[in-house]
């Protein structure tokens, strides 16, 4: 619209004003906010901002070629990709305490963003870091609303506060639904600008239990499959999000053909909700989980069941771990 592209158009104009002849670097998470901020500065400075993706293999199916591919060709944003998911993987091994998990995710990711910073410093100085920040983090984190800490929301792309660079925060005054109408505008990916909410952990924390690569992997196919089919029922907007989850640790007995199988459940957790703060569990039409169970089953090995979380939040979480 008329008004979303003068909000565009002025926001790129006051990070000019703020870079100035300076260079900016960026970390990409996949998420809307970053993509939205990052193509921002690009529309300032151009090839003075370098962003950096680091694929810690722990994102969804498409996720990491949307952001390798999709984004880049839209922006012409310079990026230097990390294929760090050995490297995670790596730290992760023998890890099942949920907390333990998003120190180690959030302790990778900034060791390898530091090393990508300080390659893209060898060309020359860098005094600006781009940070997606939006009106209700800004409220937030000044207001002092008490939130217990009841998991660590360690944000992939929040980086410590002791990086010695001004913060670009083109995103500051906007709302979630703004930014979202701004990345439409500045031509973004439309799976990338309405993505639903995503634990920076990603599916790490989506497998109860140990991560591993032949777990991400079935977790990536059941996943897929739940969105897709929820997608084409048309239950995208009134879904908050739908995390389905790994119960590695947990097997049963199915039968299959002629066989008994001893698989693994997966869990979907519809949700609604208007902040994450409370959610409710989404009455999903019989019809769609009936879909989504029986492809997750017929077509990802080592699933023999799908159960569905009635719980609301309180008492659950959104995520299970
Ligand atoms: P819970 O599970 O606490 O989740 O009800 C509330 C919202 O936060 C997301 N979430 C996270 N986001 N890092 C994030 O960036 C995290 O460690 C994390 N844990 C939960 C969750 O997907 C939901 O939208």
């Amino acid at each position: 619209s008329w008004t979303m592209l003068n909000i565009v158009e002025d926001s790129v104009e006051a990070v000019r004003r703020q870079v100035g002849e300076g260079r900016a670097i960026c970390a990409l998470s996949g998420g809307v906010d970053s993509a939205v901020a990052a193509a921002i500065v690009q529309r300032a400075i151009g090839d003075r901002l370098t962003c950096v993706f680091v694929d810690h293999g722990l994102l969804r199916k498409g996720e990491a070629e949307q952001v390798e591919r999709d984004f880049v060709a839209v922006t012409g944003v310079k990026l230097r990709v990390v294929d760090a998911a050995d490297r995670f993987l790596k730290a992760l091994e023998g890890v099942t305490d949920p907390e333990e998990k998003r120190k180690i995710i959030g302790r990778e990711f900034i060791r390898v963003f530091e090393d990508e910073q300080r390659a893209i410093m060898a060309d020359g100085p860098v005094d600006f870091l781009v940070q997606g920040t939006l009106y209700p983090d800004v409220v937030e984190s000044g207001g002092g609303t008490g939130t217990a800490n009841i998991k660590s929301h360690h944000n992939v792309g929040g980086l410590p506060e002791d990086l010695q660079f001004k913060l670009v925060e083109p995103l500051r005054a906007l709302f979630k639904d703004e930014v979202r109408r701004a990345g439409e505008e500045l031509g973004l990916p439309p799976a990338m600008v309405w993505r639903q909410p995503f634990p920076g952990p990603g599916l790490g924390i989506r497998i109860v239990g140990e991560v591993t690569r032949d777990r991400l992997a079935l977790l990536r196919e059941a996943d897929a499959i739940a969105r897709e089919e929820l997608s084409r029922a048309g239950l995208d907007r009134q879904i908050w999000q739908c995390p389905v989850v790994l119960l590695a640790d947990v097997r049963s007995v199915g039968v299959q053909g002629d066989g008994r199988t001893y698989g693994h459940p997966v869990v979907l957790r519809p949700v609604t909700s208007e902040d994450a703060m409370t959610a409710d569990w989404a009455r999903v039409p019989y019809d769609v989980l009936s879909r989504i169970s029986t492809r997750i089953t017929n077509e990802v090995s080592e699933v023999n069941r799908v159960v569905v979380d009635v719980t609301s939040k309180p008492p659950g979480t959104i995520e299970w771990e």
